[in-house]
């Protein structure tokens, strides 16, 4: 009976904050509204990396790409410019089902231009074991700083495998912004200590499927089942909204000093408070992993971290996740660019 009590309270207390995020939610709902810079089709802004026609296919007027994993290849692409600055963006679904190994990428790089020192910001989607929700991180890198990670790790308000959600990466000469929808989930405020971590020369955008069975789910226990395939994610009305840069040419153009003013007027550029009501409540619910929280790994945080003292103690009473500092090597397969050193973190089931 005690146990019923308690039961039942304790399904109260996790269910009321989900609701009032629900209503968070639906408040901010009016923003959706808003427009978006022009949606590019593929034959206007992207190139294939890698797949073949199978693996990668075009839909709806050229607007969609659906993206496919086999057991004998991934696939991906990448914008055909480089952008100094930026808002990109994607409607994208994920695959459902039996996900573990498999990882979804979308995110910008400059890693084949810029070998030693490139940049990169990233969302990566991790997939699970059937009947256990996705996981995603978030990460960056300026100037080819591969040994000071940055993620975060996140579980998600929604099945992404159900419906599309719009996942956007917003990035200006003084700040950078993720959005899920019009949520805005981890914000990065340029600053003078950063100095060159905070990527500055220009990046294309990127997405791609692929094995990671060696890392994505529970750092590699859970490989990818291809009885299941192929596993396939759907991305649709892209977006890309910067200036088209040679990113050899060290001189910044006018254009791209008059696109930088309008990157700051574009509504993701500003938070509303509400949508910074938010971000807060998103982080301290569906975060489970920051590394300026992980005093092990640096025992002095960055000096981008704005330490939440909430958020620094559930971070450590849900415990940290197990290390590998294994450097791991991605395939040449899958792209060149991405980062050649992956700080491992395995979840806890
Ligand atoms: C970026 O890194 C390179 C070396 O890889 C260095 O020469 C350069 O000065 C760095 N740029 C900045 C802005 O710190």
């Amino acid at each position: 009976m005690k146990e019923q009590v308690l039961n039942s309270l304790s399904k109260t207390t996790t269910i009321l904050p989900c609701i009032s995020f629900f209503i968070l939610l639906l408040l901010l709902q009016p923003i959706a509204g808003k427009s978006l810079p022009q949606i590019v089709s593929f034959e206007k802004g992207f190139t294939q990396l890698f797949g073949g026609d199978s693996n990668l296919r075009r839909l709806h007027h050229d607007n969609t790409v659906h993206l496919h994993l086999n057991q004998y290849t991934g696939a991906g692409f990448r914008s055909s410019d480089l952008y100094n600055h930026g808002l990109f963006s994607a409607r994208i679904k994920l695959p459902s089902e039996y996900t573990a190994g498999i990882v979804v990428a979308f995110y910008t790089s400059n890693g084949d231009v810029f070998e030693k020192s490139h940049d990169e910001l990233d969302f990566e989607f991790l997939g699970n074991i059937k009947g256990k929700p996705w996981r995603f991180q978030t990460n960056l890198y300026g100037n080819g700083s591969t040994s000071r990670g940055r993620e975060e790790r996140y579980t998600l308000w929604f099945n992404p495998s159900k419906a599309y959600h719009r996942y956007t990466i917003l990035w200006t000469s003084s700040k950078i912004i993720f959005y899920i929808d019009e949520v805005p989930i981890r914000e990065i405020i340029k600053s003078d200590e950063m100095g060159s971590d905070f990527p500055s020369k220009p990046m294309a955008l990127y997405a791609t499927i692929w094995d990671a069975s060696n890392w994505a789910t529970n750092g590699g226990k859970y490989k990818v089942n291809y009885k299941y395939a192929p596993f396939v994610t759907e991305m649709t009305d892209l977006v890309l909204h910067g200036c088209v840069s040679d990113p050899i040419q060290q001189l910044v153009s006018d254009d791209c000093v008059q696109m930088d003013k309008q990157l700051e007027t574009v509504h993701y550029n500003n938070i509303t408070p509400k949508q910074r009501g938010a971000m807060k409540r998103f982080r301290e619910r569906y975060m489970y992993y920051s590394y300026c929280y992980d005093t092990l790994r640096y025992p002095v945080p960055p000096p981008e971290c704005v330490i939440d003292p909430l958020l620094r103690q559930r971070l450590k009473e849900t415990g940290r996740p197990k290390f590998d500092r294994r450097h791991h090597r991605h395939s040449k397969k899958r792209n060149q660019v991405f980062s050649n050193t992956v700080y491992e973190i395995q979840d806890e089931d």
